[in-house]
């Protein structure tokens, strides 16, 4: 397809394929579409012909059910094209907006992105970026200096590591593009062609759905001591391969696919080494937005919890936390996948309930025997119910120390929970796989309706 650009030099000139490369060919067998944009024709910017060069690919995507992947590296829309160039990308968000859901969509970026040409991936399911070479802003550092007169670089502004560790508009970091690649192919080993799809199933061996004693041990004695819930998660699932998406950002947070019996799982844990478990503004987003793609996808959602609840403080109310953490609470209670929550250590509060606890709607919900479930934390529990009695005391720290003791003994344990039928099974930690195995695979067919709507409106 060609240009027909007459001004500012266009007139004439031959633009290579317009600057993007489309097509299809097939990933570990299964099909896939793709387009590539190049840089070194005009800045990889999009004009008129080179968007509906996208628009057709994304359409044979959709109509066929397979992913799109896009390659990104452009200057945006074509200052010479004009509205032109604006309307390209409009109609390349519509197709964003209208394949979501449908089809896993993945975003590349290769090089420096600006404007149209970052809204396009944000529309998209996963980004992907490589360290160093890779950028993503609406407007680059010339334009900032020219308006704000900051000064700024590429990478501060838009490198991977910023998009991966403090924006969060990236999901994936590589070291270089080939590695960038590869774990494309492995994200989409984990996922369906399409919404009507299952994800595929690997063979696995049966031997290995067996008890693991060192779980047992997976959790510090002491309550207060951190450890690393992806060890957990590791023992747990097939042959500890666990793909963990934005791996840097909210690492109080940790989510990721992974199989059980050789089905692909979304896996959601909380990470007490970071921010003691507790959640934030960034690991509310982080979940939710996981949780959905999870289920529009089929893939049936495991919960491993320990949170001391949402993290309190004037910069995450000013921030917005009521409005974030409300995400969570909704992605859990609108998605219809089989839902598993186990709650490992601390489970207390709105966090207990975020964490996809029974009423929120998970189908089984566990609880090793070292689960503390609790509207709060025993201290603060007693220095609140049992203030006026402390303050009483002749010895008010030995009285504050025996009502923490009280509250811990009767509340603070898995039992009360599962008595009133909140936890389906206190289990024994070394059986969480095989247990698993068994639950998911009982809840394959698992069907579960909604009442009719156009859409809910999740806080955004
Ligand atoms: C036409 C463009 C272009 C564009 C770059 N080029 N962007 N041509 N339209 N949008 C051309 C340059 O003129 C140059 O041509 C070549 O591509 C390489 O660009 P450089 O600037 O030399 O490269 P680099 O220094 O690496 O900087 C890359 C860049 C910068 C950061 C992307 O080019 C840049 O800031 N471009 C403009 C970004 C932008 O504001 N785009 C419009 C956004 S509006 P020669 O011939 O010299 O090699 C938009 C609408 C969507 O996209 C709205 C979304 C809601």
């Amino acid at each position: 397809m060609t240009h027909r650009g007459q001004e500012f030099g266009l007139a004439g000139r031959e633009v290579p394929g317009d600057a993007v490369v489309t097509g299809f060919g097939r990933i570990d067998g299964r099909l896939a579409f793709a387009f590539a944009q190049d840089f070194t024709v005009l800045g990889g910017s999009l004009g008129e012909m080179h968007a509906k060069k996208i628009q057709k690919v994304m359409d044979l995507a959709l109509g066929a059910g397979a992913p799109v992947i896009g390659i990104d590296d452009s200057g945006g829309a074509r200052i010479q094209e004009g509205v032109d160039a604006l309307d390209g990308f409009a109609g390349i968000f519509r197709r964003n907006t209208l394949a979501s859901g449908v089809i896993p969509q993945i975003s590349v970026i290769m090089g420096p992105c600006a404007g149209g040409a970052v809204y396009s991936p944000a529309l998209t399911d996963f980004v992907f970026m490589v360290d160093g070479t890779s950028q993503m802003f609406i407007t680059g550092p010339d334009v900032i200096r020219a308006v704000t007169g900051e000064e700024v670089t590429f990478e501060e502004l838009g490198g991977a590591r910023t998009h991966n560790e403090r924006s969060g508009v990236a999901h994936f970091f590589a070291e270089d593009e080939a590695a960038c690649l590869g774990q494309i192919r492995r994200l989409l080993s984990f996922l369906p062609q399409n919404n009507l799809e299952d994800p595929p199933v690997r063979p696995y061996d049966p031997a290995t759905v067996a008890p693991d004693p060192s779980l047992r041990e997976a959790i510090p004695p002491d309550a207060t001591k951190p450890y690393d819930v992806r060890t957990i998660i590791a023992a747990v699932v097939d042959g500890g391969d666990f793909l963990e998406v934005h791996e840097r950002y909210a690492t109080n947070a940790v989510v990721g696919f992974a199989r059980l019996a050789g089905r692909p799982v979304g896996i959601v844990a909380n990470q007490p080494r970071v921010l003691a478990g507790t959640l934030d503004i960034d690991a509310s987003d982080k979940i939710a937005r996981f949780v959905r793609f999870c289920d529009a996808f089929n893939l049936p959602l495991v919960t491993f919890v320990d949170t001391p609840g949402y993290l309190p403080g004037r910069a995450q109310e000013t921030g917005g936390i009521i409005r974030h953490g409300a995400k969570v609470l909704y992605a859990y209670a609108e998605a219809t996948v089989p839902k598993v929550s186990i709650v490992l250590r601390k489970a207390y509060g709105g966090a207990y309930i975020a964490m996809c606890c029974r009423g929120l709607g998970a189908d089984l919900a566990w609880a090793w025997p070292s689960a503390e479930i609790a509207v709060m934390g025993a201290e603060g529990a007693a220095n609140i119910i049992f203030r006026d009695a402390i303050a009483r005391a002749a010895d008010p720290e030995a009285e504050r120390r025996r009502r923490i003791a009280e509250y811990r003994e009767k509340l603070y344990n898995p039992y009360v929970a599962a008595g009133r039928g909140y936890i389906d099974a206190v289990i024994d930690p070394a059986e969480t796989r095989p247990r698993l195995v068994r639950a998911l695979l009982a809840l394959s067919g698992k069907r579960e309706e909604r009442p009719p709507k156009k859409h809910g409106n999740i806080p955004l």
